[in-house]
């Protein structure tokens, strides 16, 4: 069998329900679209496991999202969705590319997030793009871009709160969006949420438990999604 579609993180496999995929996180971590590489024993299972439990406190929270159900260690049940070619960072901290593109130093504080889109290609890199790319581009209309922006910073106020309770900082995220199969009119929260696309710092040593450590070589990588999983299980159950 071949996967419907192959990402750098993921598989998608069609299920015997037209309208529902199954989703594999695989061990594969790759930065800088793709040019460093490696992989991780676990790094499926963590990034799951941990993605799992946030989707499900979303839910509860009132999020609409692809989500169905976990499977196994490595595998979910989603709503075959149309992912939307436009991905939508939010920031509350400057850090990645907004350090890079503006000079300032890691740790800004925002007064209020930050909302940005960008073109979801790795060929082209990700780029940063504005309201009217988007227009022209025909990648999404008004109404859905502002729908989009609405909903991140909704998740980003969820998540926020959530990870403060798991003694993390949220400093910045990617989310992606898709139109239900089944209801095109609808669009939902796709994708994964882990530490792969976010930022999250201890709330005490500042320390970095994202993918951060191995963008920078800084060791340790799994034991820090391990240590996120952990708080992650503490904040959900208590
Ligand atoms: P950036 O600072 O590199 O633009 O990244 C901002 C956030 O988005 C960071 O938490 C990592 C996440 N991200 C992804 O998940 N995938 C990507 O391709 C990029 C560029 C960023
Ligand atoms: N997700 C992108 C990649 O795999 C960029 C990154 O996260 O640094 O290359």
């Amino acid at each position: 069998m071949e996967p419907l579609y192959e990402g750098k993180a993921k598989r998608l496999w069609a299920t015997e329900d037209p309208e529902v995929l199954r989703m594999e996180f695989k061990n594969d971590a790759t930065a800088f679209n793709g040019e460093k590489k490696a992989q991780f024993e676990n790094k499926g299972r963590l990034n799951n496991e941990i993605s799992t439990l946030i989707y499900g406190y979303l839910e509860k929270e009132g999020v609409p999202t692809h989500f169905i159900r976990q499977i196994d260690a490595t595998n979910v049940e989603v709503h075959k969705v149309e992912i939307l070619m436009v991905e939508v960072i939010v920031r509350n901290l400057a850090a990645g590319s907004f350090c890079k593109r503006t000079g300032v130093e890691e740790g800004m504080v925002f007064s209020q997030p930050i909302v940005e889109f960008s073109i979801k290609s790795d060929e082209l890199g990700d780029p940063l793009v504005n309201d009217d790319y988007i227009r022209e581009l025909k990648l999404a209309t008004a109404e859905d871009l502002a729908f989009l922006r609405k909903s991140a910073l909704r998740v980003n106020e969820i998540l926020g709160g959530f990870f403060a309770e798991c003694g993390l900082k949220l400093v910045d995220f990617k989310l992606e969006f898709g139109r239900l199969a089944n209801d095109p009119s609808k669009i939902v929260l796709a994708d994964e949420i882990s530490p792969d696309g976010c930022r999250l710092w201890d709330l005490k040593s500042g320390e970095k438990m994202d993918k951060d450590r191995f963008r920078r070589d800084l060791g340790d990588v799994m034991e820090a999604y391990a240590e996120v999983l952990e708080r992650v299980k503490l904040a959900v159950g208590g």
